[in-house]
């Protein structure tokens, strides 16, 4: 069993001490430096060893690993607290829920005043192999991805300032960060973005029916599902060629000319944040990993099926926006796929299903805030099971 989430312990009258795991997650093995390393079995492979475009054994990029178990640990924390946003109503994980492969299941997501965003949340499975983030590629570190989503207008809306005050003025947290920061002197914002992209680098996800079928085992997939598998990778669909295993990305940007929904202006996507006129409309190629749970597809969530995703690349290179004339990646094509190989493929996508690291869920949060409404229903057996470890404390755990 994994050790109490919040190990108190109640000394003199009013001071409650909560200690930050100090082992690391499943799958990360404890450094004498007190960093958590990411053990996998693509450890193993070489990626010379099989070239192949979609080849089943080659390695996977280098991880974002390094941080310290009190780091991911309060990362965790964070993620989760509705403390974070302007309101004190909306949390990391109100738009990316556990449940739904860490998004919100919507098209486009609602920031914590009701506005509604242009882009739908992407999974953060796997997030801790990737170069670039956002659709667009936009930021080149979880670091720096964090504190976007907490100062956007449009999302958590909140102000650096609040956020440090709110932090450092609780009754908990800033002796969370000194377990996980020992060495700072104060409580400061880097702290907040290292302990989310920590938190966020535990997000590991290898060890699907088709990992299994990968490392040799080939009984874990069934016919129709090794069928998909070689229509997936096969040069007439092309799906390898972009998404790439074993991340099922290739992690570049392409232009597959995806239409917005109806009365969407069109997301010029990297095409924005560079003056390269040929990444006008240009995607970051996004991971396949448990794409099952991550309905609906697409940057501007289009498609709700895996079906409708795939059968977008049948429909004829560029028909979905012949207007904007963009500079279609060459790898997108007319595959003529039959609605039979679009089946196969779509149960090929199901194999890549594992949640077995999933992290726990705080059963009560620092802040003393409750979990967002949208996160309740994740906790219900947790819930069930434990008493609040925290006192809410009377300023901060009321809302209005
Ligand atoms: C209002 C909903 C919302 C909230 C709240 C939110 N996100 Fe997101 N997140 C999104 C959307 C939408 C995107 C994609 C935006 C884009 O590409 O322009 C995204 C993208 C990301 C990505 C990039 C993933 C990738 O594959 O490129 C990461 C990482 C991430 N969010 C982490 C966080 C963290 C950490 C927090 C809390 C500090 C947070 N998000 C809060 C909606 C949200
Ligand atoms: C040229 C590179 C390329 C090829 C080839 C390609 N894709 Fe994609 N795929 C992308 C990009 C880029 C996106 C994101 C596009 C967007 O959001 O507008 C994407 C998105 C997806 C999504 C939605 C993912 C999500 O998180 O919403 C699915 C499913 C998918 N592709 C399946 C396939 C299948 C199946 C094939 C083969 C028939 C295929 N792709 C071929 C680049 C490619």
């Amino acid at each position: 069993m994994l050790p109490l989430l919040l190990a108190l312990a109640v000394t003199g009258q009013n001071t409650t001490a909560i200690e930050l795991k100090n082992s690391c997650p499943p799958s990360f093995e404890l450094s004498n430096n007190n960093t958590c390393l990411l053990v996998s079995r693509y450890d193993l492979y070489d990626s010379l060893h099989d070239k192949g475009v979609g080849g089943t054994q080659t390695s996977l990029p280098k991880a974002r690993d390094g941080f310290s178990p009190q780091q991911i640990d309060l990362g965790r924390y964070l993620f989760f607290d509705p403390l974070l946003s302007g309101n004190h109503r909306q949390a990391c994980a109100s738009c990316h829920q556990p449940d739904k492969g860490f998004t919100d299941g919507k098209a486009l997501s609602t920031g914590t005043h009701g506005d509604v965003g242009n882009r739908s949340a992407p999974s953060l499975w796997n997030v801790t192999f990737l170069k670039k983030l956002f659709w667009d590629a936009r930021a080149d570190s979880l670091e720096q991805q964090a504190l976007i989503p907490l100062f956007a207008a449009h999302e958590m809306a909140n102000s650096a300032e609040q956020l440090l005050a709110d932090l450092s003025t609780n009754k908990i947290y800033p002796a969370l960060f000194k377990q996980a920061f020992p060495q700072a002197a104060q409580l400061e914002l880097s702290q907040v973005a290292t302990a989310l992209a920590a938190f966020q680098s535990s997000l590991i996800s290898l060890n699907s029916r088709y990992d299994q079928y990968a490392h040799g085992y080939h009984e874990a997939l069934d016919t129709d599902e090794i069928k998909g598998l070689n229509v997936f990778r096969s040069f007439v669909a092309r799906c390898a060629e972009c998404h790439t295993p074993p991340l099922f990305t290739n992690q570049q940007i392409a232009v597959i000319g995806t239409p917005e929904p109806d009365g969407m202006p069109f997301d010029q996507g990297a095409g924005n944040s560079s003056d390269k006129k040929k990444l006008r409309g240009a995607f970051k190629v996004p991971s396949l990993r448990n794409i099952a749970k991550t309905a609906p597809y697409m940057h501007s969530g289009r498609f709700a099926t895996l079906e409708e995703a795939a059968e977008f690349y049948t429909k004829g290179r560029g028909h979905a926006v012949q207007e904007q004339k963009l500079l279609l990646h060459w790898h997108i094509w007319e595959p003529k796929l039959t609605p039979e190989e679009i089946s196969q493929i779509s149960k090929f996508l199901h194999t890549l299903t594992d949640e077995s690291l999933m992290p726990e869920l705080p059963t009560a949060l620092p802040s003393g805030l409750p979990l967002p409404a949208e996160l309740q229903h994740n906790t219900t057996t947790a819930a069930a099971e434990a008493t609040p470890s925290i006192a809410p404390s009377s300023e901060q755990g009321t809302q209005p």
